[in-house]
């Protein structure tokens, strides 16, 4: 098998610089050669100029990141041997999973690849998706077979002091096509891969010695599989002979040909949160190898200070990130399915959640919208890949239901408490604050406030926008919207706060009102 960089040699292309990638590509740019890529020519130019518009990171962390530098072109990263790829994964209006860009920068990736390097994808998507849709992508553009094996039972109990002994022989510079394995009676093979994997007999748990070798060391009686496009007879082989394009008698021209592996590390950050940061949080990590999973797990404990999980296989690890985010939204519905009920029982919702939150295991968990790019969104991966293979999700589709109606449920109570008021809607001021997705972060992704907006246009209230963290001209291009940089002064007969960014919930309700006449106002 074509051998895996060392890490002393990694040189790492990251593709796509928004949320994820950026603050991945700042803390491999202390440690290793790194080159940042993203299609977007203003993006690129920005961090260029040492400002990240996400907020994401300083001016002072980019330029620590003194191993860094950032492109649009894809020639750029040619030297790079490992590639971890971190771009969006959105769904469509009928909310099916786009996979454009994943699909667009495994085709970028693919035409870069050359034998033994590692692509790791970061990106939310459902279990299966790296293997089924990206990995072919790879090989199509790369004429490079993937490496991958299963194992049984991997990794083993007492896994977790071996991969610190393998991490550590990582760190030193040693590659990683000699690991331990203890407990594994045999080896399967993917269909496209080339290889048969052995492993080594009677080695001591922990010990680092040669585990497996290839197909083509092996005596005779193991099998070899070749992609359909590598001819069977040459698939072990680094270099491929062609037929000559310039016809008899001219030189054959070779083509490379190898391995390269796969790596999945989905990304957990949250968005302006100052406390759970990049290194901060504990990444699950994935390998389509034991050695890449190793090596995948070695590349990320040199940055994450809180350590790693290293599960047992891609799908796995995709399973887990996509679970973690469907988890949160189920929660959210619940929630929120009771504060809708408590307000018909005219009960206190916040009175309620805090006396259930005094038993120790009850989770603190809030009414409100959901929007964003992973929360609102990543149960629809799953749910496609789940009615893909005939299974009905019913608990996860009915949280979403729920979740996707709450907008219209705010604006319909705005509505109801200004009729009691006798305020008329049609021509009515409204004001909203807050139009991003969630508090102190200006990303307006998926922000489900525009349903509020909507609700209340469609009854032909003029609705302002006030948010002090949205980039008017980003709100213009993505909504349409007309932001509100001063609200004037006594103009609103409803003020709704959306979004409770600092700047409002250190106002305190007194200060955010006093513009607004006391006279039948709705807050
Ligand atoms: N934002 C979060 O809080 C968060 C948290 C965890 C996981 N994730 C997941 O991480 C992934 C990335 O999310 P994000 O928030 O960083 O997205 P983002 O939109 O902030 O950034 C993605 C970047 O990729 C670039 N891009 C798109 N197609 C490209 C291509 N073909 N080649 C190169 N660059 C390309 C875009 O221009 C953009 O700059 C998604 O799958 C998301 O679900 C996001």
């Amino acid at each position: 098998m074509t051998a895996l960089p060392s890490l002393q040699d990694t040189r790492i292309g990251l593709i796509g610089l928004g949320y994820v990638g950026l603050p991945l590509a700042v803390e491999f740019g202390q440690h290793y050669p790194t080159v940042g890529f993203d299609i977007k020519p203003d993006r690129v130019a920005e961090l260029r100029a040492g400002h990240d518009s996400t907020r994401e990171t300083t001016p002072e962390e980019l330029q620590a990141a003194s191993q860094l530098s950032y492109t649009t072109d894809p020639a750029d990263l040619a030297e790079c041997n490992v590639y971890i790829v971190t771009v969006p994964t959105p769904i469509d209006r009928y909310k099916r999973p786009d996979l454009t860009p994943l699909e667009r920068a495994s085709e970028t990736v693919g035409r870069l690849l050359k034998p033994g390097d590692v692509v790791i994808y970061e990106s939310t998507v459902y279990p299966g998706c790296t293997e089924e849709i990206c990995v072919p992508l790879l090989e199509r553009e790369s004429s490079l077979c993937y490496a991958a094996t299963e194992l049984p039972n991997w990794p083993p109990v007492g896994w977790n002091k071996t991969a610190e002994s393998v991490a550590t022989a990582a760190v030193s510079g040693d590659t990683l096509d000699a690991i331990n394995v203890p407990g594994v009676t045999d080896t399967l093979c993917r269909k496209r891969s080339p290889l048969t994997l052995t492993p080594a007999s009677d080695a001591a748990p922990g010990e680092l010695i040669p585990a497996y070798e290839t197909v083509g060391a092996q005596p005779s009686g193991r099998r070899t599989e070749a992609p359909e496009h590598v001819p069977a007879q040459t698939a072990t082989t680094d270099a491929v002979a062609l037929s000559s394009p310039g016809g008899p008698g001219s030189p054959p021209k070779t083509q490379p040909t190898g391995h390269f592996y796969v790596g999945y590390s989905p990304e957990r950050i949250n968005p302006g949160d100052r406390e759970h940061r990049l290194t901060t949080i504990k990444k699950v990590t994935a390998g389509s190898t034991p050695e890449a999973a190793c090596f995948v797990d070695a590349l990320y404990n040199r940055i994450i200070t809180a350590g790693t999980h290293l599960a047992p296989s891609i799908r796995v690890a995709e399973a887990a990130k996509v679970i973690e985010n469907t988890q949160r939204d189920v929660n959210i519905a619940l929630i929120n399915e009771l504060a809708m009920l408590f307000h018909r029982l005219n009960l206190d919702t916040e009175a309620v959640l805090a006396a259930a939150g005094s038993k120790w295991n009850f989770l603190p968990f809030r009414p409100g919208l959901v929007g964003g790019h992973c929360i609102g969104v990543d149960p629809y991966y799953l749910t496609h890949k789940a009615q893909e293979i005939g299974y009905h999700p019913a608990m996860i589709l009915a949280g979403r239901r729920i979740n996707d109606g709450m907008g219209a449920y705010v604006a319909q109570q705005v509505i109801k408490l200004m009729a009691q008021r006798d305020l008329p809607l049609r021509g009515a001021r409204i004001l909203i604050l807050g139009l991003t997705f969630k508090e102190n972060c200006p990303d307006l992704r998926n922000t489900r406030v525009i349903d509020i907006i909507d609700e209340l246009q469609s009854f032909g209230a003029l609705v302002d926008v006030h948010d002090p963290w949205v980039d008017a001209a980003e709100a213009r291009a993505e909504y349409g919207i007309q932001m509100t940089p001063a609200p004037a002064q006594g103009i609103y007969q409803a003020l709704i706060l959306a979004v409770a960014h600092r700047q409002f919930r250190e106002s305190g309700s007194r200060r955010l009102t006093r513009p607004w006449p006391a006279q039948g106002r709705v807050l």
